[in-house]
């Protein structure tokens, strides 16, 4: 059996990344009902179908991330997902937490839950062929925020979930995200993503978790959705590389970033960028949820026969963003 730094390192190299197929029940019927799919159990299966039989996604997918339904369903041919996956040469993740809660007295933050239960739903996960988990905390930038007390209160999950999986035997996936909701500047995403990864990292050491058994998911470094001035994508990439070197230790294997709500092609283009910001000491790959698969469902619409152009869609982001790397 790999350790949990060989499963890590597998997780990010040979210009491979993460695809992210882990939303919610919820979210995921959101998104079908935005392109006209009834959200029930089987649409969600057979959504989650086309992503992970399409054609030579192994060449640029190391491991997709599932949701708790999807790890236990099964493809039209009968194998589970996670068998389907190892037949791949992809490896199959997990999302454990349960969702981000409103933090007490803070109307506007959240902090994510999932603690309680969570070392026998990691045996069983493990037994069902899961080699990674993820766990996702969210910031919101705004005047006087993130608070002191929510930046603790999630970092503080993130790395007791992180021990748990560790001694389990699954790699946590560590998705600290700062929201691009807002109009702040590059300045202030930076200035908060740093906070948030010092006090990220100090309470993982506190924790004792191994660096070198867990990939780091963050946010990229960018301006807000409604800042009036967007940078361009070299001095945000650049931005968001020095970002990383002033927290990120060097024993993490891998950084493999979320999308956050940037189009698929800015995404790409700023993993690319980054690439060219000199020597680093972690691979730096991508974990896209919408970036990969956005495209993919809006040329499917739960029509059997947009099947292979949505699997083709799907195919170009996953190939232009191994390239990127
Ligand atoms: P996005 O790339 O769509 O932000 O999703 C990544 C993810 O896994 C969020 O938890």
């Amino acid at each position: 059996m790999a350790t949990l730094a060989e499963t890590a390192r597998a997780l990010v190299s040979n210009r491979r990344g993460i695809l992210a197929a882990d939303e919610s029940i919820g979210t995921m019927s959101s998104r079908l009902e935005s392109v006209g799919v009834p959200p029930t159990d089987e649409n969600r299966r057979v959504y989650r179908e086309l992503i992970v039989t399409t054609p030579e996604l192994s060449d640029s997918v190391s491991g997709i991330i599932l949701a708790d339904d999807t790890l236990r369903q099964r493809l039209s041919d009968g194998r589970s997902f996670p068998a389907a996956l190892a037949n791949l040469g992809i490896l199959a993740g997990i999302k454990v937490d349960t969702g981000a809660k409103p933090l007490a007295g803070a109307p506007d933050e959240k902090v994510t839950e999932g603690l309680d239960g969570l070392r026998e739903r990691v045996k069983e996960y493990v037994s069902l062929g899961a080699t990674f988990a993820k766990w996702r905390a969210v910031f919101s930038i705004g005047s006087e925020l993130p608070s002191e007390r929510s930046v603790r209160a999630n970092v503080h999950a993130l790395a007791r979930y992180a021990g748990l999986c560790q001694e389990g035997g699954l790699v946590p996936i560590v998705e600290p995200e700062v929201l691009m909701d807002g109009a702040h500047s590059l300045a202030e995403c930076q200035q908060v993503t740093r906070a948030v990864l010092r006090s990220l990292f100090d309470e993982l050491a506190l924790m004792q978790v191994d660096l070198d058994g867990m990939i780091l998911k963050p946010n990229m470094v960018v301006a807000g959705k409604d800042c009036p001035e967007q940078p361009a994508v070299e001095e945000a990439a650049q931005t968001t590389v020095d970002t990383l070197r002033d927290t990120v230790p060097p024993s993490v294997p891998g950084i493999a970033f979320l999308s956050g709500g940037q189009s698929p092609e800015l995404a790409t283009r700023h993993l690319g960028a980054m690439q060219n910001c000199g020597e680093l000491p972690w691979e730096l790959t991508y974990s896209f949820g919408r970036a990969l698969v956005g495209p993919a469902l809006e040329t499917w619409r739960g029509d059997d026969g947009n099947w292979e152009a949505a699997q083709r869609a799907l195919s170009v982001r996953a190939v232009a963003n191994a390239a990127a790397r």
